[in-house]
């Protein structure tokens, strides 16, 4: 390491406060001699004691049903989940009218995101009825142990089956050491050949053989080949999740108009495709400071930013791109559900 890399320091030392999860960019989460001694540890068991008081707090606005579905599973399935008629309204204006687009390539897969801030769906009853309906965010606040706004796009996965351009996605991970929670509505029937989600019910629960799998890989992540693993995102196989004391990897086979929302602190995919597949849903996440005491007080709830994310990340990425440390994302035409990627 340079010598002027330790006048990052002090930002290092306050990280380990954060949600920041890197191995590589951060000398202390990714040091194996304090993670020997149970500095990683420490971060996974009291992340994990917040959420689950945060998550008490918010019980009250979610169902019985759920909550067990959750404290199971890691994850809460609703069929039907909006009115039959509202559903068709959102599917038929996102067919016909496009929206400010973004898509990023990982392997033969495209991801793209679709605005749905509120200047970019005026005059769509339909999607904004969607976002005022607290149901959803109400069970992801639940699901991530944290109050706060989450972030909603409309995502398509446009992916080509091809073993030698391989997905990241497509491999067994939790995303980071803490709870977080995305959602899913899905926009079309999944089968079995679209890349559905996949998820080990049960991962989001820290058992001590889970505990010991962190603690052992925190110790070398730092210089781990897999870059994935290097930035705090730990990859796993199948047959160790097994071993681990967890269930077989299900599946998420749906109809259209189902609801799907995961802790993806647990261990979770998307299958890679077995045919071309262009899949829409409305996507949703929520993740905050894990070690937060409140349930309140979020950045993204802030007046100018509310029902503005999407506008305002992609311009502080496309800032960030100027000088050459910008995300994955590229910014593309406006775009409807079915129209083909562009990068
Ligand atoms: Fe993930």
């Amino acid at each position: 390491m340079k010598p002027i890399s330790y006048l990052a320091a002090p930002l290092w030392v306050l990280q380990l406060a954060s949600g920041a999860k890197s191995f590589r960019a951060n000398p202390l989460i990714g040091s194996a001699r304090l993670n020997r001694r149970g500095l990683h540890m420490a971060r996974v068991r009291l992340a994990r004691t917040m959420a689950e008081r945060r998550r008490q707090r918010l019980a009250a606005s979610v169902g019985a049903a759920e909550i067990a579905d959750y404290t199971r599973d890691g994850y809460v399935v609703c069929r039907d989940f909006l009115p039959p008629e509202l559903f068709a309204e959102i599917r038929r204006g996102l067919d016909a009218n496009p929206l400010p687009s973004w898509e990023r390539r990982e392997g033969a897969t495209v991801t793209r995101r679709a605005s749905l801030d509120r200047p970019d769906i005026k005059g769509r009853p339909a999607l904004a009825a969607f976002l005022d309906d607290n149901c959803l965010f109400d069970l992801m606040r639940y699901v991530a142990g944290c109050g706060g706004e989450p972030l909603v796009h409309v995502q398509t996965v446009i992916a080509e089956p091809d073993p030698s351009r391989p997905d990241p996605q497509n491999t067994l991970h939790m995303d980071t050491f803490h709870s977080t929670a995305k959602a899913w509505l899905y926009l079309q029937d999944v089968g079995p050949e679209d890349g559905p989600l996949l998820y080990v019910p049960g991962s989001h629960r820290m058992t001590a053989e889970r505990l010991a799998w962190e603690r052992e890989l925190s110790m070398r992540a730092a210089r781990h080949a897999d870059p994935e693993i290097a930035a705090g995102s730990f990859r796993i196989d199948r047959e160790t999740a097994v071993r681990l004391g967890y269930r077989e990897p299900v599946a998420m086979t749906v109809p259209a108009n189902t609801l799907v929302v995961a802790d993806t602190h647990g261990f979770h995919a998307r299958c890679a495709s077995a045919r071309p597949t262009h899949r829409s849903e409305l996507y949703a996440t929520l993740r905050r400071n894990p070690f937060l005491p409140v349930t309140g007080l979020h950045f993204h709830a802030m007046p100018g930013l509310r029902g503005r994310l999407s506008t305002r990340q992609v311009q502080l990425d496309g800032l960030l791109k100027r000088f050459d440390i910008g995300g994955p994302w590229h910014d593309v035409p406006p775009k409807r559900l079915a129209d083909p990627p562009s990068i």
